[in-house]
């Protein structure tokens, strides 16, 4: 089947130099995929098309990462002069096309959307996140939290994500950079491993009675050792907020008996 005119305007949109048009014409790319299915072939080549596209624009800086000589300040100087920095570090860490086939979720769970980059840059600061330490994004969807808490501070950085095709994704991009640091595990936050990390990060995963049963496991660990949870205003007695950069993130720390 030919593709419609607007879908090949679109394709040809998502492998523009610009990174605001490509940015643009792949979130109306997956727009159409949900909303046309008699399309869909049509759409996924187009939107596979321009992924492909997006790397080869980032060559250079993905060589540099894989290289391992773009890492720390300098990787947080470009990112920081970058005036779209979010669609750009997206781009070059492979997690600008997430999966078109979206997962139907379970009541009080959040679909992915990925952290900006204020946000996690804020988490990194405050915590002192650095070599030797751990960070556990709940809910990490596609890694950007996880590659970026690595490749920034060198410290280790571990991901939970209930979706399999989000993980698979996010392990293939970590891999294609050759990250080691860095670990992906599929499952429920309420059930898998959660480790003895410094900081656990939630960008809203999930409300109710999940996160109730997420906070009740972080206790438990926190009953052990000192640690912070990035994640939205958590009233609770074995937490402190230390700051709150946006609306949505406040970083806390433990309570410590005295
Ligand atoms: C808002 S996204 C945040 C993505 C990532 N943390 C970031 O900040 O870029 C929330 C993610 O939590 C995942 N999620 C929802 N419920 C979950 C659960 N019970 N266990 C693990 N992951 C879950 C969703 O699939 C989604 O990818």
């Amino acid at each position: 089947m030919d593709s419609p005119p607007e879908l090949h305007a679109l394709s040809k949109l998502a492998r523009s130099e610009e990174l605001a048009d490509r940015s643009f014409a792949n979130g109306v790319l997956r727009l159409r995929y949900a909303r046309f299915p008699e399309e869909r072939p049509q759409t996924k080549a187009a939107y596979d098309e321009a992924r492909a596209c997006s790397l080869h624009f980032h060559a250079k800086t993905r060589a540099a990462l894989q290289d391992g000589t773009l890492r720390g300040g300098a990787l947080r100087k470009l990112l920081e002069e970058h005036p779209s920095p979010d669609p750009f570090v997206e781009e070059v860490l492979e997690l600008a096309h997430p999966p078109l086939d979206e997962a139907p979720l379970p009541a009080h769970h959040t679909p992915y959307v990925a952290s900006g980059l204020t946000e996690v840059l804020h988490a990194l600061d405050v915590t002192r996140l650095g070599p030797g330490d751990t960070l556990v994004d709940v809910g990490a969807g596609l890694g950007k939290v996880v590659l970026l808490a690595h490749l920034l501070t060198g410290a280790r950085a571990q991901g939970v994500e209930l979706d399999g095709a989000l993980v698979n994704q996010a392990r293939a991009s970590a891999a294609s950079l050759g990250l080691e640091g860095v670990e992906f595990v599929q499952g429920d936050a309420r059930e898998v491993e959660l480790g003895d990390a410094k900081v656990y990060y939630l960008f809203s995963p999930f409300a109710a009675e999940v996160l109730e049963a997420v906070l009740a496991r972080l206790e438990a660990i926190a009953a052990r050792r000192s640690l912070f949870v990035c994640a939205s205003p958590t009233p609770c007695a074995w937490l402190t907020p230390v700051s709150a950069p946006s609306s949505w993130l406040v970083v806390h720390r433990t309570v410590h008996p005295a």
